[in-house]
């Protein structure tokens, strides 16, 4: 059978020197075809770290300018060490998955405080660090210190079963494995972060997911689905169960001063740290006006009065999709600057006036919602 794996070894069964084609004719494709990316204008290490945790579940073209922003704000790991992580939030808002930015920002103080400020070069001791998989730390190892490991993510696993004309499906973890160690034979000892760019820029711009521009592939005679004709068909890719739409439901409370209360989310959980409107996740969306007076009382300990709807947002996230309602709503207690609130379910609050809501960090869906302030 064509390009058969051999779960024992991980290897293509009838093909030697096809690796070396296929590592040469990517190689040369790679020099003439680059894309022109600014991580592909340094070798400091600690600039291609910051691109390729940006690069995590995020395209090219929205990481290049917090790349550029990023690095002028935090130069160092010794710069990224010293800032608060509010910083760090700020300059991430609106990129998303902010787990990565509490990530960099805990792994910059480890950097600082048992590895001398260097990003290390031996990719099981960048696998210690919070943050860094295994993709990320083969991309490091590689890109940043010539070290021939490989990092195989969704791009390198499409191109591997189309040129060896793999059927079975990618989510059986034996595959993966499998697909790994492939990955780790083709991977040449001179200038690996070159072969494992050329996948990343092949699987990007010719080997896509969908309509791969076969004939200006360079790896197109070498390819067993397009001798196949299974291009189209390949790899098995099991379809995602579909995700949960979820209701939530926020308060617009305004002081005598005109100004927003605000809370700041748990320091664990989705979007950890980052601002909110007070509120939370509404039970069955028929009385909306219910569940926000319950979850504003959860988190905040003080009771409301919801008044009119003022707006939605929509936004899908890994595991559901949201669709979030802001109310008006008025805090029935004496005074607003009274006894102090205890934070039930936050980490705490603010009055924030029109310049703090520019400072503090918020996710793309609170940051939507507040465009909505009456
Ligand atoms: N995706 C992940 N890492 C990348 C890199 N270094 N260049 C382009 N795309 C990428």
């Amino acid at each position: 059978m064509l390009g058969s794996i051999d779960y024992t070894s991980g290897m293509i069964r009838n093909d030697t020197d096809i690796h070396k084609k296929l590592t040469q004719r990517l190689v040369a494709w790679y020099k003439k075809n680059k894309r022109d990316l600014p991580w592909r204008h340094t070798n400091d290490p600690y600039a291609i770290w910051i691109s390729e945790i940006m690069l995590q579940q995020t395209r090219v073209d929205t990481v290049i300018p917090f790349y550029e922003r990023f690095l002028k704000t935090f130069p160092s790991v010794e710069a990224l060490a010293q800032s608060p992580l509010s910083s760090v939030l700020k300059a991430w808002e609106n990129l998303g998955y902010y787990s990565r930015a509490r990530n960099l920002h805990a792994a910059a103080r480890v950097l600082v405080e048992r590895f001398g400020c260097k990003i290390p070069d031996d990719p099981h001791e960048l696998l210690k660090l919070p943050g860094i998989g295994t993709y990320t730390a083969g991309a490091i190892a590689s890109i940043a210190f010539g070290r021939a490991v490989p990092a195989v993510d969704g791009n390198v696993r499409r191109i591997l079963c189309r040129v060896f004309a793999i059927h079975e499906s990618t989510g059986d973890p034996e595959v993966l494995k499998a697909l790994e160690s492939m990955a780790r034979t083709l991977v040449p000892e001179k200038n690996p972060g070159d072969f494992n760019s050329a996948i990343m820029d092949l699987g990007a711009t010719l080997c896509r997911p969908k309509a791969p521009l076969c004939p200006s592939c360079p790896l197109e005679s070498l390819c067993q689905a397009r001798l196949l004709g299974l291009e189209n068909e390949l790899p098995v890719v099991e379809k995602r169960g579909k995700i949960p739409h979820r209701y939530g439901v926020c308060a617009m409370v305004f002081d005598d001063k005109a100004r927003l209360l605000v809370v700041q989310r748990p320091s664990t959980g989705l979007l950890a740290s980052l601002w909110k409107l007070p509120g939370g996740f509404s039970l069955n969306k028929k009385d909306m006006a219910g569940d926000l007076v319950r979850e504003v009382n959860k988190e905040l300990g003080i009771d409301i009065r919801v008044g009119e709807k003022i707006g939605s947002v929509d936004h899908v996230y890994t595991h559901f999709r949201l669709t979030l309602f802001a109310y008006e709503a008025l805090w029935i207690k004496d005074s607003p600057s009274g006894a102090p609130i205890i934070c039930h379910g936050c980490q705490d609050f603010r009055w924030a006036s029109a310049k703090d809501l520019e400072t503090l960090a918020f996710s793309r869906v609170d940051r939507m919602i507040l465009s909505h302030l009456p």
